[in-house]
């Protein structure tokens, strides 16, 4: 086993103690390892900040407050990627941004297009807001199918929502994918929404580049700390334009949405931007360790099971129809190991026979996990 860490240093006991959703869905003998929540403290900085706005009791709306430009810094530093905090819009999340994008930006019926196997929401938010899902499937190497992409986009898609890095295979699109896609969506004329909300967590070996770095005059990228600072809970996520042209599409997004952001995820986010960088690469250098860790424990408990070794984040796509456990193994991990991964199949039904694992936790955790998962295997 590879040294401990300082992120190593998890409780479950205190963990327990949590009361989020990864948490509280399952009963206390399920050891979770299913949604996208980390398991460490938070980052000092955050913490402080957050913990200063409870001494104010400074709980009403959130004001801008200088996520733009925390924001802009990161990416400068990050990837040289220059943003202008003026061409941004605040949004909730992740995904009420994509909703409302589609809803300001696309009409009732239009054709977006998804890479399955890929997060679920991006099913379903597009269907809620009346729009029509157009697959265009990862190729059989989990990269991008540029064929497949042109193909949808020639048949009239409207818009494409891009996961960058890729969740649930953890895949880093290159330079070359992503100027192949802003040419395909140039040509076609397809409105691209990047969701860029793992970059931060790129691991070694793989290098993230912003999509709207790549020419890409008719995208939108959508950034957060939630991932990588673990705040999804406070609800703060940032919505940037490629061009003033983009810009001007952010406008027609309604008013009332800013509000629907939370004050304290525009407190953590520009604290995690600005003084988090330190504690990011920390954690960076612990996922790394945590891959190599998941791939050793694999293959001596559960050679049947092929990892797609992921490029960034903190998710493992688990290949397991070598195990013979059905459509769903993480359905007989559950049952027979008390272990909760997430099922392949909702992220499309190219996870038929895969499960995803959440590795963003310490060694001994994730030595717990496999150790259950091999355990259900002899039930
Ligand atoms: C690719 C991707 N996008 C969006 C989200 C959710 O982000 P938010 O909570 O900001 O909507 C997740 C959460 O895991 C994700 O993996």
């Amino acid at each position: 086993m590879a040294p401990q860490t300082p992120f190593d240093d998890v409780s479950l006991e205190a963990l327990r103690q949590r009361r989020s959703e990864k948490w509280r869905r399952y009963p206390p003998d399920v050891l979770p390892a299913w949604v996208a929540e980390l398991d460490f403290a938070l980052a000092p900085s955050v913490r402080r900040a957050l913990a200063e706005a409870v001494e104010r009791d400074d709980t009403g709306y959130a004001n801008v407050g200088g996520l733009p430009e925390a924001f802009a810094s990161f990416a400068a530093s990050r990837w040289s990627w220059g943003v202008d905090p003026q061409r941004t819009l605040l949004i909730a999340d992740i995904m009420s941004g994509v909703g409302e994008l589609l809803r300001a930006l696309t009409e009732p019926g239009d054709r977006v297009v998804v890479n399955p196997p890929v997060y679920a929401p991006f099913f379903n938010v597009t269907r809620e807001v009346g729009r029509a899902v157009v697959e265009a499937p990862l190729g059989p190497d989990w990269r991008l199918d540029l064929d497949a992409l042109a193909a949808a986009f020639a048949d009239g898609a409207r818009a494409y929502l891009l996961c960058s890095p890729h969740n649930p295979t953890g895949t880093v699109h290159t330079r070359d994918e992503l100027a192949a896609v802003a040419e395909l969506a140039g040509e076609h004329d397809v409105l691209v929404i990047a969701d860029e909300v793992h970059a931060p967590m790129t691991l070694p070996g793989a290098t993230h580049v912003p999509y709207l770095h790549v020419g890409a005059e008719n995208g939108l990228a959508l950034v957060s700390a939630s991932k990588a600072w673990n705040l999804a809970g406070l609800k703060c996520a940032l919505a940037v334009a490629a061009s003033e042209r983009m810009a001007d599409a952010l406008g027609q997004v309604p008013t009332h949405v800013r509000y629907h952001v939370g004050h304290f995820g525009v407190i953590g986010g520009v604290a995690a931007f600005t003084e988090g960088r330190a504690w990011l690469d920390g954690l960076v250098q612990h996922l790394d360790r945590q891959r190599g860790r998941l791939a050793d424990l694999l293959s001596s408990q559960l050679p049947g099971v092929k990892l797609v070794r992921p490029e960034a984040g903190y998710l493992a796509w688990l290949d397991c129809r070598g195990l013979g456990l059905g459509d769903d193994p993480s359905e007989v991990f559950l049952q027979r190991g008390r272990v909760a991964l997430s099922g392949g199949l909702a992220f499309g039904a190219e996870g038929r026979g895969i499960a995803r694992l959440n590795f963003g936790t310490s060694g001994d955790l994730l030595a717990e996990a496999v150790s259950r998962m091999r355990s259900a295997l002899d039930g």
